[in-house]
Formats: structure tokens, C-alpha cells, sequence
């Protein structure tokens, strides 16, 4: 399969329209089969429960052409799973995390040729999602819905790739208690828009979002979820019931023990002690481990000491020991590489 002419190395995180996608539609109770199509319109009523009460879902996934040139892609089930959840959360029906996977290995196999070559630095990004498209005027649920599959090659997250980020403690709160914070909807991207515009207006990259309860407590950032290292080299990742659950970050926690042989805990963390930490990543599918190196609390600055020209030596072993088994050049645990080609 010849691949598309695209300039891989120098690709930022945007949207560049692939030939394919998945469609299926949700009507009387049932999904139909779905299609492969070249249709990349979505033409809905103009009073679509999604354009009225933003009853919209999504997900975040990679696929990777390996060094022996297959093309995988990196724990679907999962992905499948939290769809699930936040179908479950926002009233809409469940695409089956089978059917989900089924359809993401065909939406890639189809857009093959936009695959970035291994050792690109770039990525093919997909974006399952689903939405309520029938006419919805009182407050409640559709009762029709599109589930949909696109992908477009992307570069990293943050412009710079591999710098250390600056970002600051935001003002702003991404989810209360008892909300949504724990599924991915697309209302919790919505109301961090303004946050993140005010942020970079400011000259930082990121918002650190506190508990919205007590604001004392890390909970993690627009798009990704907060690693940080101690001084002894433990891994400590934020545990709330108001962030994503990422699968970056599960997964950073279980190749930091049984890879690197680091102690790894998942507990509450406060604002407090962020500075006594070493190293301080951003850790998501788009984000992979993007290092911190300076975060701002109302004028106070916390330099973290591995500095602002790398990545801390801990966070770096981590993200080589992830991508290397994303990329096929470390042996990946049973079932987290699934071949697509
Ligand atoms: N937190 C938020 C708010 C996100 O949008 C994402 C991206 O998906 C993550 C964390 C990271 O999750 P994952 O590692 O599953 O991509
Ligand atoms: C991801 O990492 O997949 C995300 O969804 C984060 C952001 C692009 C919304």
C-alpha cells in the first residue's frame, strides 16, 4: 500500500480529512451494521439533542506502524470500555466494546495509507465518538444516535514535542464532585475552552485544575491526566473520581512496576506537597508523556528540578519503555498491542 505524500516529521496535532470513516446509526432500540464510507458530512436536524443539550461522547486512540511494519494499535478494549461508561453516564444507548473495537481495526485497515512510517514521530489518531441526532426540545435523552470513526495522522500534542511545558494552578474548575469529570463527554471539553484560551493568552501551555470541593487537591489538566515522581523515584498519580480514568496513565503505572522495578501509587495529592516532587509529566493518548518543567500558582513559581530544557530521567525511562512497546521494540504485555495489519 503506498502511503499518502504527507511531510510526517513536521505534522501538529490537527485534522487532516482521511479518505474513510465508520457510520452507524442507532434507531428503534437497535444499532444497525455500520458502514465504511467516503462521506465525511454529518447532516442532522437542526434541533439534534446533540446541538441542543450536547449529548456527545467520545474517545482518543493511536495507531502505530511498528518496526517490522505492521500497523497496531494500543488496548481498544479499553477505549471500548470507558465508551461504554460515558454512554451509560449521559443516557445514551452502549455501543458494544466488541463491536467498538471491530470498527476502529476497520476504520484504520481502510486509512492505511495515512499511517505515518515508524520512526516518523508522527501517529494515526482516531476519534470514535457518538452523538443524539433525532430532534430533542424538552430536557431529555435522544432516542436516535450516530456512532461515528475518523482518523487524522497527527505530530505531538504540544508544539515544541519533547520541552517541558510551563502551565499554571487554574481558577477555573473542570468537574464537581458527583459530575461528569470521570467520562470522556464532550461538555467537559466545552466549559475548559475558556480556561485554556485564557491560559495560553497568559503564555502558559496548560491549566492545572484542582478539586472543585476543596481546591487543595491535583486533579489533572484539559486533556491529560498528572504523573509526577518523588525524590526517591516513586511514580504518584492523582486518584479522584472527578478525572478521566486515562489508559496512559494505567499503563505508565503498571510498566513503572513490573518494567522499571519503581514502586507506583495512585492517591490523592495535594497542591501542597507539588513541591517537593522531582518530575511532573502529562500523560494521555494525544499527549503521551509530555514532560512539566514549571508550574505557576498565582504568582508563585514551582520550578520541578528536572529543569526546562528535558525530560526528567525517570519520565523519560517511561516514555520509551511505553512507545518502545507501542512501536513494537519491547514486548508488550498480553493483549495491550492489537495487530490491525
Ligand atoms: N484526561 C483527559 C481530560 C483527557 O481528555 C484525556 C485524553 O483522552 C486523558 C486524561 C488521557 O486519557 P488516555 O490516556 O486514555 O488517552
Ligand atoms: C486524547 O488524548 O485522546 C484526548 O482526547 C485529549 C485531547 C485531544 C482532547
Amino acid at each position: 500500500m503506498e502511503k499518502k505524500n504527507i511531510d510526517w516529521a513536521n505534522l501538529g496535532f490537527g485534522y487532516i480529512q482521511t479518505d474513510y470513516r465508520f457510520v452507524s446509526n442507532y434507531k428503534n432500540g437497535a444499532w444497525d451494521d455500520g458502514i465504511i464510507t467516503e462521506d465525511a458530512n454529518v447532516v442532522i436536524s437542526e434541533c439534534a439533542g446533540v446541538l441542543q443539550y450536547a449529548q456527545t461522547i467520545f474517545e482518543g486512540m493511536k495507531a502505530y506502524t511498528t518496526a517490522d511494519g505492521r500497523i497496531v494499535t494500543f488496548r481498544p478494549d479499553l477505549n471500548g470500555e470507558r465508551m461504554e461508561q460515558s454512554a451509560a453516564r449521559l443516557e445514551m444507548p452502549v455501543f458494544p466494546k466488541d463491536k467498538f473495537v471491530e470498527a476502529v481495526i476497520k476504520t484504520i485497515k481502510a486509512n492505511e495509507a495515512y499511517v505515518p512510517p515508524y520512526g516518523s514521530g508522527a501517529t494515526l489518531y482516531i476519534r470514535p465518538y457518538m452523538f443524539g441526532s433525532n430532534p430533542v426540545i424538552g430536557v431529555k435523552p435522544a432516542s436516535e444516535y450516530q456512532f461515528r470513526v475518523f482518523t487524522t495522522p497527527v505530530g505531538p500534542y504540544f508544539k515544541g514535542g519533547v520541552k517541558p511545558l510551563t502551565i499554571r494552578v487554574c481558577d477555573f474548575d473542570r468537574a464537581a464532585p458527583n459530575g461528569t469529570g470521570h467520562i470522556k463527554a464532550g461538555l467537559n471539553y466545552a466549559m475548559s475552552l475558556h480556561a485554556i484560551v485564557d491560559a495560553h493568552n497568559q503564555g502558559y501551555d496548560e491549566n492545572m485544575y484542582l478539586d472543585a470541593a476543596t481546591r487543595t487537591k491535583v486533579e489533572e489538566t484539559g486533556g491529560a491526566n498528572f504523573l509526577f515522581v518523588t525524590k526517591d523515584g516513586k511514580v504518584v498519580t492523582p486518584k479522584s473520581n472527578s478525572i478521566l480514568p486515562s489508559i496512559t496513565r494505567r499503563s505508565l503505572v503498571q510498566v513503572a512496576k513490573e518494567y522499571l522495578g519503581l514502586e507506583a501509587e495512585e492517591r490523592e495529592v495535594y497542591l501542597d506537597e507539588v513541591k517537593d516532587f522531582a518530575e511532573c509529566g502529562l500523560c494521555g493518548t494525544a499527549a503521551v508523556i509530555s514532560p512539566v518543567g514549571k508550574i505557576v500558582d498565582h504568582g508563585k513559581e514551582i520550578c520541578l528540578p528536572s529543569g526546562m530544557t528535558e525530560m526528567g530521567p525517570v519520565t523519560k525511562k517511561l516514555y520509551d519503555t511505553l512507545t518502545g512497546i507501542q512501536m513494537g521494540t519491547i514486548k508488550a504485555p498480553e493483549g495491550w498491542v492489537v495487530e490491525v495489519k
